[in-house]
């Protein structure tokens, strides 16, 4: 689908947002193995989440949804049975990766796969510490999806992760749910949190110290009601949309603010921009609060190390807002972009010279000098949601119309994006 996107003037009011997609997940599936029942509120309307939905119903869990809110019913830890058919992760990596983790530990084999974009994507970082665990997993070129998956009781293992990656953290921790006996993951570099929160929420022992986080095996994990903050990452469009666009003021309320998810505003803040927090509260381990961002001249900088990890599903839009800032942007360390839903370092330098925006391509990031302008163009989401978004607010600060082929990604993540843009564009 193609849609077309006029310059704005502002955007201004206050707007929602779905749930969070990485907790989202990771509340499904915890509370698939929980007894009893679950309910969550302002579950992520994404598609994402949905193939994890659809994953569990697969698995015999009982699912049923009613607008945003979700209920589980949970059957234990032994409590899932083998699906008929292959699972079908659609679009999500987080999908595929974290319930594999699960599935590794059953008794029984699961085929899981995914759409094309899925279909690339590696996943010998979940492979290797699942089949250390002692699954047998087999993938197609011993790397790609689809994968299949014959259970185990696993055995319990220390491990570092060599890619700081949230969803391989995730894997080994799920799969840990079924060891007998303490299961821990290091992180050199520190990744989002939520499973570790989330796991404590459900009942589970889990320590953290100095880049380790111990899961102690067997848990009684059991079912709760939550409600999940509106996803940082999906405000990411709407807040760089009024920092851009001059005499904006957009409040979006209830935003999840966990500290390893809000580097954002740090990083955002510490180039001048106008951003203010207010009505911050915790609920379920998790921050939220409600975020007001102004029009701002915003000096630009570079993103490299641990920033780049803990800004990773960001750097498109920043890097939309880098074109525009002051200074530029530089963004070092990224070469994870280039296995995302799509090589995020190709198709944002593809995007940007279509609007007439000089980057530089490198092989782990990108170079953009600053002030520069957006010429309204032809563009393309490539099948990625944050490319489409990302490029929706390039489009409402150009000079003239632009064209978003391929749209209808957005809603992987968002399937409200262009009714709440359409909602605050001025
Ligand atoms: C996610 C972790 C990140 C992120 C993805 C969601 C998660 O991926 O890019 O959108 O929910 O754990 P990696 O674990 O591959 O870094």
């Amino acid at each position: 689908m193609t849609r077309r996107i006029s310059p704005a003037g502002s955007v201004r009011g206050a707007i929602g947002l779905p749930g969070d997609k990485s907790i989202s997940h990771r509340y499904a599936m915890i509370a698939a193995i929980a007894a009893g029942h679950t309910r969550i509120r302002n579950y992520s309307t994404g598609g994402d989440c949905h193939s994890t939905l659809g994953a569990l119903r697969a698995l015999g869990v009982q699912v049923e949804e009613n607008g945003a809110e979700v209920l589980i019913g949970g059957g234990g830890l032994d409590g899932l049975r083998a699906p008929a058919a292959e699972l079908d992760a659609g679009n999500s990596g987080s999908t595929m990766r974290m319930l594999s983790g699960i599935l590794a530990a059953q008794p029984f084999t699961t085929r899981i796969g995914g759409d094309e974009s899925l279909s690339r994507r590696p996943m010998r970082r979940i492979m290797e510490p699942l089949s250390r665990m002692g699954a047998a997993i087999t993938a197609r070129e011993g790397s790609f999806p689809p994968l299949e998956i014959r259970g185990t009781r696993p055995r319990p293992i220390d491990y570092t992760l060599p890619v700081p990656s949230a969803q391989v953290k995730t894997c080994v921790l799920f799969a840990g749910i079924y060891a007998d006996g303490e299961t821990t993951v290091r992180e050199p570099v520190r990744s989002r949190d939520h499973t570790e929160i989330a796991l404590r929420e459900f009942g589970a022992d889990v320590r953290v110290r100095a880049g380790a986080i111990a899961l102690a095996g067997r848990p009684a994990l059991e079912g709760r009601e939550l409600t999940v903050p509106a996803d940082l990452s999906s405000a990411a469009f709407f807040i760089v949309a009024a920092l851009l666009l001059p005499g904006s003021r957009l409040t979006i309320r209830g935003v999840g603010l966990n500290p390893t998810r809000s580097a954002l505003l740090d990083f955002l803040a510490g180039m001048g921009a106008d951003i203010r927090l207010t009505a911050v509260e915790s609920h379920a381990g998790e921050l939220r609060g409600e975020l007001s961002v102004g029009a701002s001249r915003v000096r630009g900088g570079a993103i490299a190390g641990e920033t780049t990890a803990a800004l990773i599903d960001e750097i498109p839009v920043l890097a939309v807002l880098g074109a525009a800032s002051e200074e530029g942007l530089t963004i070092r360390d990224a070469a994870e972009l280039r296995v995302k839903e799509t090589d995020r370092i190709a198709t944002v330098a593809e995007n940007l010279r279509r609007m007439g925006v000089r980057a530089e391509e490198l092989p782990d990031g990108l170079v953009i000098p600053g002030r520069q302008r957006f010429r309204g163009a032809e563009l393309d989401s490539f099948g990625d949601h944050r490319i489409a978004m990302a490029f929706t607010v390039a489009a409402l600060c150009a000079e003239g119309e632009s064209a978003i082929h391929g749209a209808e990604a957005a809603a992987v993540s968002f399937p409200e994006f262009f009714e709440t843009l359409e909602r605050i564009k001025r």
